[in-house]
């Protein structure tokens, strides 16, 4: 069997990951390359360059483990006020990362799709990522979703908008408005809820990262910054996760 199929019962017992106690969508919070590459003496660029490896890591272990759904946040609607050469580059990246891991998004049966808004982002990377959300079109296993130029807050409005041109056209009635006629029109429609969201660099905050989708989700923050972010420190997070009793606002049965 090839060293990167998915994982047997065995193999995840073994682990300490047990099917029944797995998330069903895990979301990243990419953060640290920057500080990475600064305390080694680099540029900030060679931090994004290196975070990309981590993030091939944790689609593929995700695969591996046939996650439901896993969710990167790649860039922020709030990431364009930083330096115009840092952005140029973050984006050439991002072109050439879609380009180069596109064969392993088909190989990997991964389904594909971004969130955010595709006003603003350069046309290069829009190109590449239709060309693989085209390539993976058919597919049927775990489900990587991109959050590119994304804010929640945005999508939030967005979602609002679409809502009240639905009741001016008599699409929907005020009355029918409710949570899930809501969702219905976020950019995550149809995907499940993460259920674990996973921030690396320290930081204990969300950063306009899809509010109202982690309504429940456990956090887990890992003191490592991004690149330097492991295979075992994925595991620990998911074993940690799969340890903790969640009510959902209810209380232990
Ligand atoms: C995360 O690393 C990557 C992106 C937001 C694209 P940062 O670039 O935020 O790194 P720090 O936080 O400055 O160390
Ligand atoms: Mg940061």
């Amino acid at each position: 069997m090839a060293a990167d199929a998915p994982y047997t019962p065995h193999e995840r017992s073994e682990l300490g990951l047990t099917a029944d106690r797995s998330p069903r969508h895990v979301a990243f919070i990419m953060d640290g390359n920057g500080r990475w590459a600064v305390s080694r003496g680099e540029p900030r660029i060679e931090g994004h360059r290196e975070g990309a490896k981590t993030a091939r890591m944790v689609i593929e272990e995700s695969a591996r483990l046939e996650l439901e759904q896993v969710t990167l946040f790649c860039l922020s609607s709030e990431n364009w006020k930083r330096p115009a050469d840092e952005l140029q580059m973050l984006l050439r990246l991002l072109e050439e990362y879609l380009i180069r891991e596109r064969d392993e998004v088909v190989r990997r049966n991964l389904r594909f799709s971004m969130i955010g808004r595709r006003e603003g982002l350069p046309e290069g990377v829009l190109r590449e990522l239709d060309a693989t959300a085209d390539a993976a079109k058919g597919n049927t296993g775990t489900y990587l979703c991109l959050a590119i130029n994304y804010g929640s807050r945005g999508e939030i409005v967005d979602a609002a908008r679409r809502l009240a041109s639905d009741v001016a056209a008599s699409r929907i009635i005020a009355d029918e408005i409710d949570e899930t006629a809501f969702a219905a029109r976020l950019d995550t429609a149809g995907m499940p809820d993460p259920d674990l969201v996973i921030r690396t660099a320290g930081e204990m905050r969300v950063s306009n990262f899809l509010l109202w989708q982690i309504s429940y989700a456990e956090l887990h923050v890992s003191p490592k910054c991004w690149p330097e972010f492991g295979r075992d420190d994925y595991f620990a997070a998911l074993r940690e996760f799969g340890a903790r009793d969640r009510r959902f606002g209810g209380i232990k049965s």
